[in-house]
């Protein structure tokens, strides 16, 4: 049985991976024909977002029938011969659920707009206020969360797009349903879940205008979500200690996230949660461009790793993901210091206390695709807040370069597996336009490189298998004030780990802090980006985005 501590999960976008019959759109044969390569990098579990029949408005993220598969992703003969070749690589498979919505052209929701008593009642209805929509509240992909049911004076919520209505988990039949789909997914041999935004799924009774904010404060952590999680639990996942379970967060608190995910409460195994990736984001604001703000960053990872440890929950690592531009291109450099920058932010990640999820590409340090027209993107985010920010008058080229940096498309062009075209992703013509440096950064080209990013990440789910410190030290800060490097240590019995990293393209002095007592211990370099890192610990010149992690035994005569 894996220990989700020590393990390692791969998150595949399957639209985007590997197009097996050429139509352009990835498929999950692409998946299975793909695990030697997943074996080779090391990893312990695949995470697929939904393949589930829909309508595709959100990217399956709207899903329409639970237990099928879309025919765009195949069958589901193709599924379960996945699970098994999977399987034979001692990977596992994690689930993408979808609860918080269902797709409008779910059959539940269809019955609930025929006037359906009974699916009515799976959905959140309101009447009109002042003829108005029931509430302010904004929707995350822009505009109101209310749409109008036509020919009525009522309105149903949808958090997400207006083609995601919210289920109604105070309903016990809509609590019994998603029960028995994860349950038919268990059976199938699935080991792991991704919980949709799962936080959101618990609303108000009473729903009123939000004064000073969009409403999410009225349904985030909301009033009886660890009742339901619990039930979840109880009811599925729980009664089979071999799978693992990590909720999306959405502006969550670190308070929540240890009852989320503290064995004892029998939640989850863990957490996802966002605010280290809002840096970037001007006066809270995502739709706006500016520059990381690294002293934020160190804050945040730094509270959560110790909030967390101190409350014995569990954090998922991450940097990457399919709704995140490329982190090489957001926080490292994609161009001068391509490799070293994306190596570092791989070491500062893998080696918190917590589990590391690795996004497609990631591990060959694909950047953003730069794309320059309004034509290449195709998410329904992005082209909601392009209407949405034209009609504020933000200038064309202003609301290019924004969508250039933010959009979810960033991390969705085809997986770049060669330097044949369209990244050797499909020989069709594929649903999204491939990243520009697909001749030089591809799979092809990592793996023969002793030196890639490919091997640097392989190296670090390596060493998380030989050094049980990783999975299991306790976390502390060092240099909190510094601002160019992020360190911190991890401490278990005997042994240390001194994880140092610059994350700027300027050298930069490091300093030990007078209070470790490096004397004692006996060192040797576990990971570093530059192949001759200072022996010397006391004092050293980082070079740009270096980084070098020590591993430092007490009392150990070498
Ligand atoms: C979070 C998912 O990661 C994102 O892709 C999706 O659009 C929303 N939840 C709505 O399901």
């Amino acid at each position: 049985m894996k220990d989700f501590k020590n393990s390692v999960v791969y998150q595949i976008y399957p639209k985007s991976f590997y197009d097996s019959n050429g139509d352009g759109f990835g498929d999950l044969r692409g998946v299975t024909k793909k695990l030697d390569y997943l074996k080779e990098l090391g990893v312990d579990y695949i995470w697929l977002t939904p393949f589930y029949v829909s309508p595709q408005n959100d990217n399956g993220y709207d899903v329409a029938d639970y237990r099928n598969i879309d025919p765009a992703y195949g069958t589901m003969e193709d599924f379960d011969e996945l699970v098994k070749a999977a399987k034979r690589c001692d990977i596992e498979i994690m689930l993408d659920m979808v609860f918080n919505h269902t797709s409008s052209e779910h059959k539940w929701f269809k019955k609930a707009l025929d006037g359906d008593e009974k699916y009515k009642k799976y959905y959140i209805f309101r009447e009109e206020k002042d003829g108005k929509e029931p509430t302010n509240w904004i929707s995350k992909f822009g505009g109101s969360t209310w749409e109008k049911v036509e020919n009525s004076n009522e309105y149903y919520l949808h958090l997400f797009d207006k083609t995601q209505p919210d289920l109604n988990w105070e309903n016990d039949e809509v609590q019994n349903e998603i029960f028995d789909i994860v349950n038919f997914w268990i059976d199938k041999g699935v080991k792991g879940f991704r919980l949709d935004v799962i936080n959101l799924i618990s609303k108000p009774e009473v729903m009123v205008d939000d004064e000073t904010g969009d409403g999410r404060k009225y349904y985030t952590d909301g009033p009886r979500i660890h009742e339901y999680l619990k039930k979840l639990n109880n009811e599925t996942f729980g009664k089979n200690e071999e799978i693992i379970t990590v909720g999306e967060m959405s502006s969550t608190s670190i308070d929540h996230c240890i009852r989320y995910s503290n064995p004892s409460e029998n939640e989850l195994s863990m957490v996802f949660s966002f605010h280290h990736l809002k840096i970037d984001y001007k006066d809270g604001q995502k739709w706006s461009l500016m520059d990381f703000d690294f002293m934020s960053l160190k804050s945040i990872l730094d509270q959560w790793q110790k909030g967390m440890q101190s409350g014995n929950g569990w954090n998922a690592l991450f940097w990457c993901n399919h709704d995140q531009p490329r982190i090489v291109s957001r926080i490292g450099n994609d161009q001068k210091y391509h490799k070293e920058s994306a190596k570092m932010l791989a070491t500062s990640m893998h080696l918190l206390r917590g589990t590391p999820y690795i996004y497609q590409g990631e591990e060959i340090g694909m950047p953003n695709p730069k794309f320059d027209s309004i034509e290449d993107y195709r998410d329904v985010e992005s082209l909601n807040y392009y209407k949405i920010l034209k009609e504020n008058g933000v200038p064309e080229r202003e609301i290019l370069a924004i969508l250039k940096s933010k959009s979810r498309d960033n991390s969705r062009t085809p997986m770049q597996w060669n330097d044949s075209i369209h990244a050797g992703f499909t020989i069709g013509t594929p649903w999204i336009s491939t990243g520009k440096d697909y001749e030089q950064i591809n799979v092809e080209k990592s793996l023969v490189d002793e030196d890639s990013v490919f091997h640097h990440y392989k190296k670090l789910i390596k060493l998380r298998k030989e050094f049980d410190i990783i999975s299991k030290g306790t976390y502390d800060s060092l240099l909190l004030n510094h601002e160019q490097i992020f360190a911190y240590t991890r401490k278990l019995g005997n042994q240390m780990l001194l994880v140092v990293n610059n994350f700027y393209g300027e050298d930069t002095l490091f300093k030990l802090p007078e209070d470790i007592a490096i004397g004692e211990y006996n060192k040797q370099v576990l990971i570093s980006n530059y192949n001759d890192s200072s022996q010397d610990l006391t004092e050293f010149t980082l070079r740009p985005y270096e980084s070098i992690c020590y591993l430092l035994e007490k009392n150990v005569r070498i």
